[in-house]
Formats: C-alpha cells, sequence, structure tokens
C-alpha cells in the first residue's frame, strides 16, 4: 500500500485515483500523521501532494525530517516537492517576477534514464502550477527535467528513491503522467499491482461493519448510480440493518421504477418503494414554470421521505450516496444559481439520525461503476445515464399531466433504444426527448393532425459543466424520427437540437 500525505492541494483525490487505476491500494491522510502511525502504517511508498503554501513560511505544513530516515521512497508533487527539496538542505525562493513562475502547459524536457521517466519520450507537456522554485537542489539530488524557463523542473536521488516533480502528474493535460507515477510505484516501490476494485469493495464493507456495528441505516435511493451503488454496497454488508426508501414520484423513465425495486430484490434489507405518483402530479397540476417545479418537487420529496422516517423511528445512521466530485463541487457556494438542482441527500433535520455514512466520498463516477457491478447490480443500473432529480417534469416544458408523461416516456424509450442499437450510446453521454409545449399541423394518411413536437437532445461531454451536441448520424436520427411518429400517438414532428452547453443547457428546464 501506498500512502498519500495532503499537504491541502486541489488534486489529491486525484493523485490517489490514479495510483488505484495503477491497482495499488492507497490512502490519503493528512500531514499531521505522526512518524509513528506512518510507520504503523508500513507503506512501500509516500506521495506528498501539492499544496497552496510556501514551505520557507514558519507556519506552512512540513513532515518530520525522519520520515526521509525510514528508508522509504517518496515522490514529492508540486509543493510536495518544495518540501522536500527544503526539508533536505536545498533551497525554495519565490520566483518574483522573473520567468521561472509557471502556470498551465509548458514544454518540459526529460532525462529518460531516470527511473520515472523511463520508457517516455523526452520532451512532452506538463501541468505546472506553482510561484515558488527550487533555487538549489539538496546534497545528492540530480536534475531530471527542465522547461525553458526552468532549470529544475524535477530531481531525484535515485539511491534512497526519493523523486520530486514541479509539475502535477495527476492531471490529464500532463502528457505521460501516468506512465510516471506508474513508474514511481512499480520501479521505484516494487508494486505487484494485485489491488483492484474487488478488494476495495472488501474494504468499504469491512468499515461500513466496523462504523455501523449493530446499528441501524437509513438510505433514501433514488434509482442513480450513487444512490444505488451506495444502497448495493450497505446491503452486502449490513443487510437487514438497512432501510431504503425509495420515493416513486411518477417521474421516471419508462419501466424505470421496477427495474430499480428488482435490482434490489436480491438482498434481505429493508426494502420501502412508496408510490407517491398521485401525490406529485397533484402538486404539480397547473405548474409550468421550471423552478417552480422543481422546488415542489425538491419539498415534496423531503417530505415523502421524513414520513416514512418518522414511521421507522430513530436510526443511527444516514446513509447518503455522495461521491468525491460532489465534495467538490458543494465548495463552491457563490455560484450563480442556473438550476436548483434537487438531489437525494442533504436531508437531514428532520430525520432523527446521529450519524451519516457516506462509504463513496473517495471515489469519482468510473470508480462508483465499477463498485456497483462488484456488489453485482445490473449493468443497466450501473451505466445509468445521469438523470435529474425531478425526473420527466422538467423534460415536459410546460403544465404536466400523465397522459404528456405516459406520451414522452414511449417516445424516449424509443430513443434509446434505437441509439443503443446503433451503438451510439458509446459515443454520448447523455441523450434523451423532451415533450415540447408546441403544437403543429401535420397530415398522416389522409386526415389533418395537430399535434405535439418532440426535441431529442443528445451530448458530448466530460464533465456535464459544458457540452457539445452530438452528431448523431443522420440514417439513426432517421430511424428514431419515423419509429416515434408511428408508434407514440399525439407527436407529429420531431427535432434535434443542435445547441451546445453554453449558450444552452443540457436540460430544457
Ligand atoms: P444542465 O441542464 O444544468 O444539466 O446543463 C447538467 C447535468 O445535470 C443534470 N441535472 C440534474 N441532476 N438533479 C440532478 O441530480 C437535478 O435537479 C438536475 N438538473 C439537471 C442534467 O441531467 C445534466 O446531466
Amino acid at each position: 500500500q501506498v500512502l498519500i500525505l495532503d499537504f491541502g492541494g486541489q488534486y489529491n483525490q486525484l493523485i490517489a485515483r490514479r495510483v488505484r487505476e495503477c491497482n495499488v491500494y492507497c490512502e490519503v491522510k493528512p500531514y499531521t500523521m505522526t512518524l509513528e502511525a506512518i510507520k504503523a502504517f508500513n507503506p512501500i511508498g509516500i506521495i506528498f501532494t501539492g499544496g497552496p503554501n510556501s514551505v520557507y513560511e514558519d507556519a506552512s505544513p512540513k513532515v518530520d525530517p525522519a520520515v526521509f530516515e525510514l528508508g522509504i521512497p517518496v515522490l514529492g508533487i508540486c509543493y510536495g516537492c518544495q518540501l522536500m527539496a527544503h526539508t533536505l538542505g536545498g533551497e525554495v525562493t519565490a520566483a518574483h517576477d522573473d520567468s521561472a513562475r509557471e502556470y498551465g502547459k509548458t514544454v518540459t524536457y526529460y532525462n529518460t534514464d531516470c527511473k520515472l521517466f523511463k520508457g517516455m519520450p523526452q520532451e512532452g507537456i506538463s501541468w505546472m502550477s506553482h510561484g515558488d522554485y527550487m533555487a538549489k537542489v539538496p546534497t545528492g539530488f540530480e536534475l531530471m527535467a527542465h522547461s525553458d524557463a526552468c532549470p529544475n523542473v524535477a530531481i531525484a536521488d535515485e539511491s534512497r528513491g526519493f523523486y520530486g516533480v514541479q509539475y502535477h502528474p495527476e492531471v490529464n493535460h500532463t502528457e505521460h503522467g501516468q506512465t510516471m507515477l506508474h513508474n514511481f510505484l512499480y520501479e521505484v516501490c516494487g508494486a505487484k499491482g494485485e489491488w483492484t476494485m474487488g478488494d476495495y469493495c472488501k474494504t468499504a464493507i469491512a468499515a461500513i461493519r466496523e462504523k455501523v456495528g449493530d446499528g441501524k441505516v437509513l438510505l433514501a435511493l433514488s434509482g442513480g448510480v450513487d444512490s444505488s451503488v451506495c444502497a448495493g454496497l450497505l446491503a452486502e454488508a449490513i443487510g437487514e440493518q438497512l432501510t431504503c426508501v425509495f420515493v416513486d414520484h411518477g417521474l421516471m423513465r419508462k419501466d424505470e421504477g421496477d427495474e430499480v425495486e428488482e435490482a434490489f430484490g436480491k438482498w434481505t434489507m429493508n426494502f420501502i418503494r412508496v408510490d407517491a405518483e398521485e401525490r406529485f402530479l397533484g402538486k404539480l397540476a397547473g405548474i409550468s414554470d421550471p423552478e417552480t417545479k422543481r422546488k415542489i418537487i425538491g419539498e415534496e420529496f423531503i417530505r415523502v421521505f421524513e414520513e416514512e422516517a418518522k414511521k421507522i423511528g430513530t436510526v443511527d445512521f444516514l446513509a447518503q450516496g455522495t461521491i468525491y466530485p460532489d465534495v467538490i463541487e458543494s465548495g463552491h457556494g457563490d455560484a450563480a444559481v442556473i438550476k436548483s438542482h434537487h438531489n437525494v441527500g442533504g436531508l437531514p433535520d428532520y430525520v432523527d439520525f446521529k450519524e451519516i455514512v457516506e462509504p463513496l466520498r473517495q471515489l469519482f463516477k468510473d470508480e462508483v461503476r465499477q463498485l456497483g457491478r462488484e456488489v453485482g447490480l445490473p449493468e443497466y443500473l450501473v451505466m445509468r445515464q445521469p438523470f435529474p432529480g425531478p425526473g420527466l417534469a422538467i423534460r415536459v416544458i410546460g403544465d404536466l399531466t400523465k397522459a404528456k408523461l405516459d406520451t414522452l416516456r414511449d417516445a424516449d424509450a424509443i430513443f434509446r433504444e434505437e441509439i443503443a442499437n446503433a451503438g451510439e450510446d458509446k459515443n454520448i453521454n447523455q441523450y434523451f426527448a423532451v415533450l415540447t409545449n408546441t403544437r403543429s399541423v401535420g397530415v398522416m394518411g389522409d386526415g389533418r393532425t395537430y399535434d405535439y413536437t418532440l426535441a431529442l437532445r443528445g451530448v458530448t461531454t466530460s464533465d456535464f459543466m459544458t457540452a457539445d451536441w452530438a452528431r448523431i448520424p443522420y440514417d439513426v436520427l432517421d430511424k428514431i424520427s419515423v419509429r416515434i411518429v408511428n408508434e407514440v400517438q399525439g407527436i407529429n414532428r420531431i427535432c434535434y437540437d443542435i445547441t451546445s452547453k453554453p449558450p444552452s443547457t443540457i436540460e430544457w428546464e
């Protein structure tokens, strides 16, 4: 196992994820971890992360210099590199206005005789973000990489297994960054690469059992990937001690509610499906403003969940499917509200519980999906596309009726089926149908129709913050259009949405 000592950098969990990608177990611990605890952890290597401080300031985070006497290889990244240099007798200074201060993509030249850069090209882009630089490297260290502006971008004392890089190998912008981390783990630390997500699953289950003991756990299940994987993992760990409340608001896609219920049938937990369709539709009747719809659904969801929770009484833990990107995103409190996102989770006050459990808190989305497979959730649930909490209510534009929802469900199911048939589901990150509030004239058989226009939306995106419209082949669109107009009553015209985000958003409301 590898120890990642956290000095407060932005990318620390990303480092952990990259290490896991190399099939090596790791844990991120605060830099204040004692020397004794480090020894007890017995890592094969230690990674010092980046951080916002300057090592030459008295108050900046430091390590016990004895950590360098343990015979354990160390990789210092950015601040971690400077800390290593500073601690071992080098000199780090502010790169005032001279050009050694670097931010962003930087052409970097590597000494590929160095173990860290083995098998790499001698030149590549690295992602820098530092205002300090190493004016003098410690005794025993050699310069292993440089850029046009900076002579010492990477340093190493190969005899002791100490490596330091000024840039961030963990971010995608650094070319061959993963090779460098792989080299550190395998060439320097002698990792065996035997760790898998299956092991993570076992560790997570053991940790849940230890934390929960014989306590009761309550989870609000939305049927999305995160809450489903969280539920599956908890069910595997504590079985009947878990109660899942699945609020079926009647705004899900075709057959989705039944699929969710079926997927969890194999566990002996307490599964409660609340059929709240009428209740939600009643509250939403006549409402056409998107934000009002969102607020009503969010509030109603909480109320239904609360009522169920009251029936259950006091529980020891409330479980939430928070994943790492949620943890980061919730840090940006000043951002403008574009849409009030409603998520299952963040409910708290009105539910009587003592503590929160969030077993997915360190994982990225694709890791969560992998973990879902490990606990035995079906592929369609694990690979489910993002689906907004307010569901189809925000994909029926304007006011909402059960008939409109059913029309949309049928059309959306055909769209998804044909996209999958064409193998396009691998290329498109999210795709769905929207029932617009516009009716237009058409002709079917010999008769005039005056029916709704359906919009199709498909986007490619890596983070859903920005997105491009997907270039779905014309013949696939054609097939979808013909099938929907023929098979779904009430639709006589189909449009494809060709706007990116920004200026549009992915959803229409
Ligand atoms: P927008 O429409 O803001 O959507 O471009 C970005 C992504 O977020 C999803 N989305 C939601 N997810 N609760 C969610 O959990 C919501 O209320 C919600 N609204 C939008 C949307 O489907 C897209 O993936």
